[in-house]
This record gives C-alpha cells, sequence and structure tokens, in this order.
C-alpha cells in the first residue's frame, strides 16, 4: 500500500499550474454518449475517476484514444450497450452521469448506485425527479438504477436542494428532447457552466447554465467532431491557495479563472493573507499566521464545501477560535480527528466544528477519510513540525493529478513510498 511521507516545516514557493477540473471532467466524458460521432476533450486532469470513466464508456462500446494523458478522443458512434457495469459504477460518484446520456440518446439506462467519498447520506432523488418529469420511468432496485422512456418530453423541473448532480444529469437528459425544459433553482458551479458549453459546441441549444434558470431547447440531434478543452479545477487552485496561506508561503496559482474563487479569495484577505489575481493566475503569499474567522459552505458562488478540509487546516493553526458550518453534506468533518492527532485543538458538533487556534502541528501518522480530507492533510504535514504518514492514498490520486510532483515543486518535502505488507 503507498503512503505520503512528508517532513514538514516548509514555506510553499513558487509557481504552479491547475490541471482541468476533476468534477467537469467526469461529467463532460459520459456526455459524449449524446452524440453518435467523435469528440475530442483537452486539459483532461490525469485521475483514476477519469480512467474509471473511460473504461466504462469502452465497455458500453465507445471508442477511446488517449492522444495524450491529458487529451482523449472518444468515439461513440457504435454504442452497442445501455448497462454501465455493475461493478464499476459504485467505485466513484460520478457514474450517475451514465444514467442521464444513456437516456438522453438511447432512452434507456442500466447505471450502479454511484459510490464516491463518504460524507454521508448523498441521495440521487433530484435525478430521479427530472428524470421522470421528462417522461422516463425509473426504478432503483438490487444496487441499481434503471431507467427508460418511450420519449423524452421537455418540462419545467424545480430542484428542491440546489444540486450539482441532478444539474447536469437534467440537462444530459434533456439536450435531446422534444421541446423545451427549464430547470429551476439549478447548482451555479462552473463545472455545470462547463457541461452546457461542451454540449452546445456539439449543437445543444443551453442557456442560463451558471444563472438561476437554465433553459434547454431539445435538439434532435447533436454533432461530431468537437473539440473542448476542459475548464480549470476551481478546487485545486484553492487548495494551493490555501497551502500558502497554512504555511507562510508565497505562491503563484497558474492555469486558472481567478473569479471562480472570489468568495476563498475573500475569506483569505479576511485571514490576513495577501491575494492579488492577474489573468489566469492568482498570487498569494503571507508572513503571518492566520487570522481566525467563521464560515458557512454553501452552493457557488459560496464558499465551496469541496474547499473546507483544506481551510479547516489553516483554521487549526489559527490565531484564535473560529466555526465551520457544513451546509452541504451531512458529515465532512472525519479529518478533523486526523487533524487533531497532529495537535490541533478541533471539536465537532453536528454539522458544526469549533477550531481552537494552536501554534503549531506535530508530524503524525494520519489517513485520508475522502479526497479532500486528503489534499488538507497534505497541507497539514507541509505545515507541521516534524513527520508526517499518509495513508489512504486511494481517495486523493482520485481527485488530483500528480499531487505530490506539484507540491515537490513548490518546496515540500514528499516522497511516496510503498510499504511492503
Ligand atoms: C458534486 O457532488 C461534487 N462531486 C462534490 O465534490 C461536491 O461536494 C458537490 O457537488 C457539491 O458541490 C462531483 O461533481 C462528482 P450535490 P454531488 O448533488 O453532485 C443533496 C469532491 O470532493 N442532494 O450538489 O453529489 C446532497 O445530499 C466531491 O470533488 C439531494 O438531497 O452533490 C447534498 O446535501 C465531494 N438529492 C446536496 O444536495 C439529490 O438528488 C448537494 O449535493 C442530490 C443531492
Amino acid at each position: 500500500m503507498d503512503k505520503l511521507v512528508i517532513r514538514g516545516g516548509t514555506r510553499l514557493k513558487g509557481e504552479v499550474t491547475i490541471s482541468g477540473a476533476k468534477n467537469a471532467a467526469v461529467a463532460l466524458l459520459p456526455a459524449t454518449l449524446l452524440v453518435d460521432g467523435i469528440s475530442t476533450i483537452t486539459n483532461v486532469p490525469n485521475i483514476s475517476d477519469v480512467k474509471i470513466i473511460c473504461t466504462i464508456l469502452e465497455k458500453l462500446g465507445a471508442n477511446i484514444t488517449w492522444h495524450t494523458p491529458n487529451t482523449i478522443t472518444v468515439d461513440t458512434t457504435h454504442i452497442h450497450s445501455t448497462t454501465a457495469p455493475l461493478d464499476m459504477t459504485s467505485k466513484f460518484r460520478a457514474s450517475y452521469y451514465l444514467i442521464g446520456s444513456l437516456l438522453g440518446r438511447c432512452k434507456e439506462a442500466v447505471v450502479g448506485l454511484p459510490g464516491g467519498c463518504n460524507l454521508g447520506a448523498r441521495p440521487i432523488d433530484q435525478h430521479i425527479k427530472g428524470f421522470e418529469a421528462l417522461g422516463a420511468n425509473v426504478e432503483v432496485s438490487q444496487g441499481k438504477i434503471s431507467a427508460s422512456a418511450k420519449k423524452l418530453v421537455g418540462t419545467s423541473i424545480y430542484l428542491d436542494i440546489v444540486s450539482v448532480g441532478a444539474t447536469i444529469n437534467i440537462m444530459l437528459a434533456s439536450v435531446l428532447a422534444e421541446g423545451t425544459t427549464i430547470i429551476e433553482n439549478p447548482a451555479k458551479e462552473p463545472h455545470i457552466v462547463d457541461v452546457a458549453n461542451f454540449l452546445n459546441t456539439m449543437g445543444a441549444d443551453i442557456r442560463g447554465a451558471g444563472t438561476d434558470i437554465i433553459k434547454i431547447n431539445g435538439v434532435s440531434k447533436l454533432k461530431g467532431n468537437a473539440t473542448y478543452s476542459v475548464v480549470p479545477d476551481q478546487i485545486e487552485a484553492g487548495t494551493f491557495m490555501l497551502s500558502a496561506v497554512a504555511t507562510k508561503g508565497d505562491l503563484i496559482i497558474k492555469n486558472c479563472i481567478p473569479e471562480h474563487l472570489d468568495c476563498l479569495t475573500a475569506k483569505i484577505i479576511e485571514m490576513g493573507a495577501n491575494v492579488e489575481a492577474n489573468g489566469d493566475a492568482i498570487h498569494v503569499w503571507t508572513s503571518q499566521r492566520p487570522n481566525k474567522t467563521n464560515l458557512k459552505t454553501q452552493p457557488y458562488p459560496g464558499f465551496p464545501t469541496d474547499l473546507q478540509p483544506q481551510m479547516g487546516v489553516c483554521l487549526a493553526i489559527a490565531n484564535g477560535t473560529s466555526i465551520i458550518n457544513e451546509g452541504i453534506w451531512e458529515s465532512r468533518f472525519q479529518y478533523t480527528a486526523e487533524l487533531n492527532k497532529m495537535g490541533a485543538q478541533i471539536t465537532n458538533q453536528g454539522k458544526s466544528a469549533i477550531f481552537e487556534g494552536v501554534d503549531t502541528l506535530y508530524g503524525a501518522p494520519v489517513e485520508a477519510t475522502d479526497l479532500r480530507a486528503g489534499a488538507a492533510l497534505i497541507i497539514a504535514g507541509i505545515a507541521a513540525k516534524g513527520e508526517t504518514s499518509l495513508t489512504n492514498l486511494i481517495h486523493i490520486d482520485r481527485g488530483y493529478e500528480n499531487i505530490e510532483e506539484k507540491f515537490r515543486k513548490i518546496g515540500a518535502n514528499i516522497q511516496r513510498v510503498t510499504e511492503e505488507f
């Protein structure tokens, strides 16, 4: 089993280039099923979730060509199955996008219930509400979701809860439906806009992605031969911004979209660090301990839940007491027990956590409880005094491309070690 060994006490300095967004790529690849033709996607992050999705697409009959680790051509002309391998779909969350895509193109889909990070209950009732509103029959039984429709007809769908997955899935299922679909109360994350932009390059007619109302005018067919570049990963960029805050560093984060990080930028400035946006780069630097602050995670453009653990590391060593309220997931504080092993003083109270800032953290053996917790613990190990060993890297490799290499290039003393047992 691999582990990361981190020798702490480093102030991170230098430049880091951000990869394409995981949460966009895991939707764009299933979206290629909507066209019977060829799509080329560039700036794809080289992560395990992407590899799993490509394997599933091949099992459905797609032909995948990897031109580079970050450029993929998908030929979906000869799809011969609408049943995704049930043993694979449970390995990650985004497998549910296969339902929207297969239903949209083939009017049927059988997909295993999704997996993904353990953040508490992760229902898909809003996805099902959308599919049924479009005219599909949906059944969830024996660990799989079966959806079918004689035809799909556009309609108005109000999301009872702001959901990234349901918003994207309804877009996927409705681009080829008859008539117009309106999604009310949609999610507005950058990856929602990215999927809409990709579908529109293939001839879909989607307007308002990223706003409070998304309107999809159904078209009869999408056009192949589209080429599309995945949007830079807002969460990876934010992860590195917070690593500069936690280590009193000086980082230039390149190939990102600063306005996607306005909320985090405001919080980082509140904590006493400096942030400067320059085109497609963000400069973050500080020589002081972070000030305390409070925050509540919310749908975009609020503070992203996917940056909550990384922010937790900064608050664990901040000057004073801070509170985080997790507004999206039932249980996203598992990482605090690991930080407490490193000397943090964090108390969980349901969907809130109280951070009594300590002067410093101390290296310890810790484990990644989920993807973003893993990234947070890397930051903690770099900021801490002494040596940290981090296990359960499978979580991290799902969503971050070459993360230890990127941290090493900005000064971290971090090695991936394979343990013989
Ligand atoms: C996406 O998950 C991301 N994953 C998550 O990122 C991210 O935390 C989340 O959006 C919120 O931004 C991917 O894009 C693959 P939701 P998703 O549907 O789509 C409730 C990471 O670290 N809900 O927006 O599953 C749900 O329980 C991962 O990259 C329903 O109640 O999230 C949650 O409380 C972790 N019914 C809230 O809505 C539904 O049908 C938001 O969930 C759907 C969701």
